[in-house]
């Protein structure tokens, strides 16, 4: 289970051949039919010479049930469903510029999507059942088709029944990799999901009304790419580039790498200026890109390591091997910047979206707990707890669409004050655009780009869009119980 993610990693060196390809920023957007896109800092590294395009990647993606060996014997394997034999999978790596056309076979007995999560890419491609595209039915496949304008670190998953089907393994790695930019010796995926496991290997209660309501129900197996405490082997002194990504469905993390001076080089994807990697929070769906320097002498380790919990918990750990390669003394270097559509913030229109919870907790039919069976679900829980602007979700929303949260005019720019009116952390995403997060109440950030932000109990914060992909586009809470519970709404952009 998930030696895939690993392999692809600790053996792959970038090396400068991207710079032979063609495209530059503006390639992505124009591919998009949207006006090309103005660069927000540094222009990135000049294209030396252009070739033509690389071929489009073609990928299956088989969405069954499969079973996966997380818990050591005497237990049995976990009966995981998954998009490849490896979890998270498979791991899609693409040039920048590259079309990804990826077929979605559903071998379940389930309805299916899948979403790519942080890709400003066509309405018709976000995988969102019912708002835009019908549901994949049992039996069925569907063709994804498109081309990511950013570089970046995202990811796949089902937006079904996502408590239980992402809960189980419904999720896969989806790498654009940046024309230019430094060089790394290694360059990791580390995926943090934890599972709710019994002793015997099986699915424990992955959601609790309880939970729900509250912070989350919590899984109590934690693993990277699947493993428990998987190591690393990477080139002594060398670079390391990991990829950190929360997929889990509930946990908030904060990640550091004990023993190495590890630095933060891109947010969800989007390069900022290297900073220390030190208490910034991951909720559910956030990632960072970190860079460190390995042990010099081969056998030396780090950790990776979650401080967020009561007593610090080792997830992972990069052993170093083989010779110490000669490099200089380490210095993290920042990647290319990001070609986002930047948000004009004088004049942009201002927009208030509250967070709550609902003044009454409406209770349906008791027993959304427990290892459900794969029946055809209505990708929805049956209570309610939790509001987007003082409405939830309704029930049957996915059939019987509820209006959008608001009608943005396509091209203008938007400041939303995003307000957490609850006492719980809410990771807030928006489909089809990235946000520009400009600040806090509660706190110093850098100005830097992100598809999902953490909102801390009783936080106002400010993120600003250009509304320049029509479509109708979710905005919702990653913590997928508060999603499913009512924490979800659309924007529409026309
Ligand atoms: Cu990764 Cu609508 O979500
Ligand atoms: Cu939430």
């Amino acid at each position: 289970m998930g030696p895939t993610a690993a392999r692809t990693g600790a053996t792959a060196r970038l090396t400068r051949r991207s710079l032979l390809l063609a495209g530059c920023g503006g390639l992505g957007a124009a591919a998009l039919g949207l006006p090309p896109a103005r660069v927000t800092a540094a222009p990135p590294l000049p294209v030396q010479s252009a070739g033509p395009p690389p071929e489009p990647l073609e990928v299956e993606l088989v969405a069954r049930r499969r079973s996966a060996r997380i818990l050591p014997e005497p237990a049995g394997p976990t009966p995981v469903v998954t998009y490849g034999d490896d979890f998270p999978g498979p791991v899609i790596r693409l040039k920048k510029g590259q079309r990804l056309r990826a077929m979605l076979v559903n071998e379940l007995d389930a309805h299916t999507s899948i979403h790519w999560h942080g890709i400003r890419l066509p309405n018709a491609e976000d995988g969102v059942p019912f708002l835009t595209q019908a549901p994949v039915k049992p039996g069925e496949r569907h063709l994804y088709d498109f081309t990511p304008p950013d570089s970046g670190s995202f990811f796949f998953h089902t937006h079904c029944n996502t408590v239980e089907m992402l809960g189980r393994g419904l999720a896969g790695i989806l790498i654009v990799e940046e024309e230019g930019g430094p060089a790394f010796d290694a360059d990791l995926v580390c995926a943090v999901k934890d599972w709710q496991l019994n002793k015997d290997g099986s699915f424990g209660t992955i959601i609790t009304d309880r939970g729900a309501g509250r912070a989350g129900t919590f899984g109590n197996t934690a693993t990277v790419n699947g493993r428990i405490g998987p190591v690393f082997d990477v080139p002594a002194n060398g670079d390391v580039r990991a990829r950190l990504y929360n997929i889990d469905n509930t946990r908030i993390l904060d990640l550091r790498v004990e023993g190495a001076d590890a630095w933060i080089i891109a947010v969800d994807g989007n390069p900022l200026p290297p900073r220390p990697l030190d208490g910034w929070l991951m909720g559910p769906a956030m990632r960072l890109d970190v860079v460190f320097r390995a042990p010099k002498t081969a056998g030396g380790t780090v950790r990776l390591v979650n401080v967020y919990a009561p007593e610090p918990r080792p997830l992972a750990s990069f052993r170093a091997v083989g010779e110490p390669l000669r490099k200089p003394a380490f210095e993290p270097a920042p990647l290319p910047a990001a070609a986002i559509p930047e948000p004009e913030l004088d004049g942009a229109a201002a927009m208030r979206v509250d967070f709550s919870a609902t003044a009454v907790a409406q209770v349906f039919d008791p027993a959304i707990s427990g290892d459900l069976p794969l029946a055809d679900s209505l990708c929805l829980s049956d209570k309610t707890f939790w509001a987007v602007n003082q409405r939830s979700w309704p029930e049957d929303g996915h059939q019987r669409l509820p209006p959008p949260i608001a009608t943005l005019e396509r091209g203008r720019s938007y400041v939303f004050e995003l307000a957490n009116l609850t006492p719980h952390l809410h990771p807030i995403h928006i489909h089809g655009h990235t946000f520009l997060v400009l600040d806090s109440d509660k706190r110093e950030l850098p100005r830097h780009h992100a598809d999902t932000v953490l909102l801390e109990p009783r936080e106002r914060m400010r993120v600003a869009i250009r509304a320049d992909n029509p479509g109708d586009w979710m905005f919702h809470c990653h913590i997928i119980e508060h999603q499913e519970t009512g924490m979800m709404g659309y924007l529409r952009v026309a």
